[in-house]
């Protein structure tokens, strides 16, 4: 989720670089850095922090030349410093790469590169890259584009590449692999970016590279063709956006952006850590022995709003497939309570952006007590992430959006790695379910694509609904924390009371607040507790409330007891949490749409809770 700009012509590369880059900003990133061929020289220049720094740094010693590409970095492997910034380089400093996305096998490709006599200089899967081109030269590659094409298919992952090379100075090649890229075309200069609104200002005629092809710009011409080198046609869209909408990616609000992101974050969250065979799970940062995870007697999970959710789902999942005993807690509770832990305990914390007072301050107390401390986390270098003894980064880029959505679906898929990791190695969890496990995950984010293709009728439903003045949410088993999120969603952003409840938790009580005008959110997927949910929600129905099911597709009898229903597709009930939950955040963006509600900044909240 970086950043990345380029830029050939007849002008000069860095102010054009470092604008896009600046429009990309927004995000919020870690690090930037720049390469540009100035008099037959490659230089580059990269900073730590925000581009601010980069800019003051070009400011007092200024390169200068036409052919450049500059990234800003929001970093997945090594930590946000200097010499993890991009472009990378290649030994003899004569190739520079900036890269947005996974080398998975980069650690094999690295040890390969290194036992060759290679020297690297950062921690980055990136950096293997500009040592792969660089052998290509050795191997006699004719030019940067034709070793480009020789040398990607070596990579497996995700990417997005803008590629310089010094003796080639009028040319800048690009590629793209899973990971967005985008071509700009001007009047005499051309530009590459991972994004529209970083060239928005200088150009609305873009070309959207597929996967799998490599593009060779000069100042006046282009030429895409895949890895074969065979040649691939490409229309030029006119983009009419406003720079506002371009930085939304064309949705009105980064909510709905994010809401989008989904398929492709679950894909990258999976990313690097099934092996290759499907057949098992690799967990690379979580710094546990097998000894020590084998030795665990007991696990705390400790977050604040939707990552407690998310917590909640991780305890049902690890209680249903291993046999570790899981508490939850909300980390403004955990300290307070006096919960009993020693070195055979983990905690692990949920967290988006890594810098939740509440817990961060759990992590410490916990660790103050001997205890392993693994964080589920989306900010690389965050304090959560620093302080935490092994972490399970969510590849889901920069969440802007005060309501979290992808960083949630994110947190879940990581809770499933962890199950299927765990409970392969404990045996709880056979060889043969394991690989089953593994086909049903990947299968996920298609599944949550088919859910955003088929919006209309959930715009439709938020119409009818929206200015209702209290809902409920109910759910069972894996999806009980669904209807906390779902509650949650709708409240944070439509300003209206909602409340999520076990199913079976209605006889209670709450049943008493059900009246005719009440929508009651049904979450209902075919599973184990199928029946059981579809009896309440007979109880619940019988006290008049309007009912809406979220239930499995093909399901036709469920329509028989709801007012309306919204299918997703047929899923394993264990990874249904990840499905059920975006008709929910659709259905609570829309619903604040149609009551003009601010939905990306809603009123008292921040995105950061840094104060207990
Ligand atoms: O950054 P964190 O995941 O630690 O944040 C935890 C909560 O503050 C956060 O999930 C909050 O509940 C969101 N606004 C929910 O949409």
């Amino acid at each position: 989720m970086c950043g990345i700009v380029g830029y050939v012509g007849t002008g000069k590369a860095t102010p054009v670089i470092l604008d896009g880059l600046a429009r990309l900003e927004y995000r919020g990133y870690d690090s930037a850095g720049i390469a540009v061929i100035e008099d037959g020289v490659l230089k580059v220049r990269r900073r730590a922090g925000r581009l601010a720094q980069l800019v003051e740094s070009l400011k007092l010693e200024p390169i200068e030349g036409s052919v450049g590409i500059g990234h800003t970095r929001w970093a997945t492997h090594g930590a946000p410093s200097e010499k993890n910034s991009h472009p990378h380089c290649d030994c003899r400093g004569d190739i520079a790469v900036v890269h947005n996305g996974i080398i998975e096998n980069y650690q094999e490709l690295k040890n390969q590169l290194e036992a060759r006599g290679h020297v690297f200089k950062s921690e980055t899967d990136t950096e293997v890259v500009a040592h792969l081109l660089e052998e290509e030269f050795t191997q006699g590659a004719p030019s940067l584009v034709e070793a480009a094409r020789r040398a990607l298919p070596k990579a497996k992952g995700a990417y997005a590449l803008g590629l310089l090379r010094r003796q080639e100075p009028g040319v800048l090649v690009a590629a793209r692999l899973g990971s967005p890229l985008i071509v700009g075309l001007g009047s005499g200069e051309n530009y590459v970016a991972s994004d529209v609104p970083a060239i928005l200002s200088r150009t609305r005629n873009i070309v959207y590279l597929n996967d799998g092809e490599v593009i060779e710009l000069t100042p006046t011409a282009w030429k895409v063709t895949d890895l074969n080198g065979v040649p691939r046609e490409h229309p030029v869209s006119r983009i009419e956006w406003s720079v506002d909408a371009a930085e939304k990616g064309g949705f009105e609000k980064f909510m709905l952006k994010e809401i989008h992101e989904q398929p492709r974050v679950i894909r990258e969250t999976l990313m690097g850590r099934i092996s290759a065979d499907k057949k098992s799970i690799q967990l690379k940062d979580m710094n546990l022995s097998v000894e020590e995870l084998k030795s665990l007697k007991k696990m705390f999970i400790v977050s604040c709003g939707t990552a407690f959710h998310a917590g909640y789902v991780g305890k049902y999942l690890l209680e249903h497939f291993t046999n570790l005993p899981v508490e939850v807690d909300l980390a403004s509770e955990f300290r307070y309570r006096s919960p009993k832990m020693d070195k055979d305990t983990v905690i692990f914390t949920v967290t988006q952006s890594g810098e939740t007072a509440d817990t961060l301050a759990s992590v410490r107390a916990a660790k103050a007590k001997g205890c392993k401390v693994i964080s589920i986390c989306n900010v690389v270098g965050s304090s959560i992430a620093r302080e935490s003894h092994g972490v399970i980064y969510t590849n889901a880029g920069p969440e802007i959006g005060v309501a979290s959505t992808k960083a949630y679906t994110a947190q879940l898929t990581a809770f499933c790695l962890f199950t299927i990791y765990y409970g392969k190695l404990t045996g709880s969890i056979p060889d043969e379910k394991a690989a089953d496990m593994i086909r049903q995950l990947e299968g996920i984010p298609d599944k949550v694509d088919e859910i955003l293709k088929d919006q209309a009728h959930i715009k439709a439903l938020a119409t009818k609904y929206a200015q209702a003045p209290s809902w409920l949410y109910l759910g069972r088993k894996f999806n009980f924390p669904t209807a906390l999120e779902g509650a949650l969603k709708n409240k944070e952003i439509t300003y209206t009371h909602a409340e999520g409840f076990a199913a079976g938790e209605m006889k209670h009580g709450p049943i008493a607040l059900i009246h005719k005008e009440m929508p009651i959110l049904c979450i209902a997927p075919r599973g184990e507790t199928y029946e059981k949910m579809t009896s309440n929600i007979r109880e619940v129905g019988a006290r008049a409330g309007r009912i809406i099911c979220v239930a499995t597709r093909g399901d036709a009898d469920i329509a028989g007891i709801s007012e309306d229903v919204i299918y997703v597709p047929e899923t394993p009930e264990e990874f249904s949490p990840i499905l059920c939950v975006v008709p929910l955040q659709l259905l609570a963006y829309y619903c604040a749409r149609a009551r003009g509600c601010d939905i990306d900044k809603p009123r008292n909240l921040a995105k950061s809770v840094t104060v207990e």
